[in-house]
């Protein structure tokens, strides 16, 4: 049986998914030191992603070390990761995640970047290739469906990605870690919603210390 389609984010109190400027996200550690900007993007993405961080699972697939802590956040992020058989993510993510992603990227399974770009898959150890998908993006999901089998595929990012899925009505269920952080400004995630055609049903309301996790199911209206 197919599995389902989601994606799941870190959103900001006030609905961003990303501090505004790429640049924050495309620079190498060694820019952010000698420019202030670019430190402050860095900031706000680590208060948005804080309550992942100490989570043992993320430190475990991310080789950080032993031990982390085990509560309910832990098991979402734990559960997130083994319901998902493929990833799809834009080429924005993707080019951010190449320069901080460990050699051993974190997603060990096949991932479907939608892009203008040509290029050769790309494998790295641990079972994660990244394939380069230039049709567009029921062709990306597709290729993700198949290799997923019974499992979901998750639709990873960025914003304009994930709109590009939920207004095309190919998003099944979303979750977002509501992290209590407000940006201002930033990428929005819901910016350019179709909400003519996008109906929201509640599966669940889950608040940890950290953050709430929200769980919707999407229905056309
Ligand atoms: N908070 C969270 O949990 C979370 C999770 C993931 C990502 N993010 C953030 O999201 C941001 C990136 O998101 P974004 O909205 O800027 O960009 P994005 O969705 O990652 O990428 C958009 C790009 O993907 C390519 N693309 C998308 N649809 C396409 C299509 N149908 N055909 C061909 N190419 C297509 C295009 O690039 P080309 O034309 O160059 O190929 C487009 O400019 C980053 O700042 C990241 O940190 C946040």
């Amino acid at each position: 049986m197919a599995g389902k389609v989601f994606f799941s984010v870190s959103m900001s109190l006030d609905g961003f998914i990303a501090p505004e400027s790429m640049e924050g996200f495309l620079a190498t550690p060694e820019q952010r030191e000698q420019d202030p900007r670019l430190e402050r993007w860095m900031a706000q993405w680590m208060e948005l992603q804080a309550w992942m961080f100490p989570q043992r699972f993320f430190r475990e697939n991310l080789k950080l070390g032993e031990g982390g802590e085990e509560g309910r956040d832990n098991e979402i992020a734990r559960e997130t990761f083994e319901r998902t058989g493929a990833s799809v993510m834009g080429k924005r993510m993707f080019d951010g995640g190449e320069q901080a992603w460990p050699e051993e990227a974190p997603f060990h399974t096949p991932v479907f970047v939608v892009t203008h770009e040509k290029r050769d898959p790309w494998e790295r150890p641990g079972g994660t290739t990244f394939h380069f998908v230039n049709d567009g993006i029921e062709s990306a999901l597709d290729q993700a469906r198949e290799a997923a089998g019974d499992r979901d595929v998750r639709i990873a990012g960025g914003g304009a990605t994930i709109l590009e899925y939920l207004n095309a009505g190919l998003i099944d269920e979303f979750s977002i870690a509501l992290s209590p952080v407000l940006f201002g400004s930033g990428i929005r995630l819901f910016e350019g919603v179709d909400a003519g055609r996008v109906a929201l049903e509640p599966v669940r309301a889950e608040p940890s210390p950290r953050v709430t996790h929200l769980t919707y199911a999407v229905r056309e209206r």
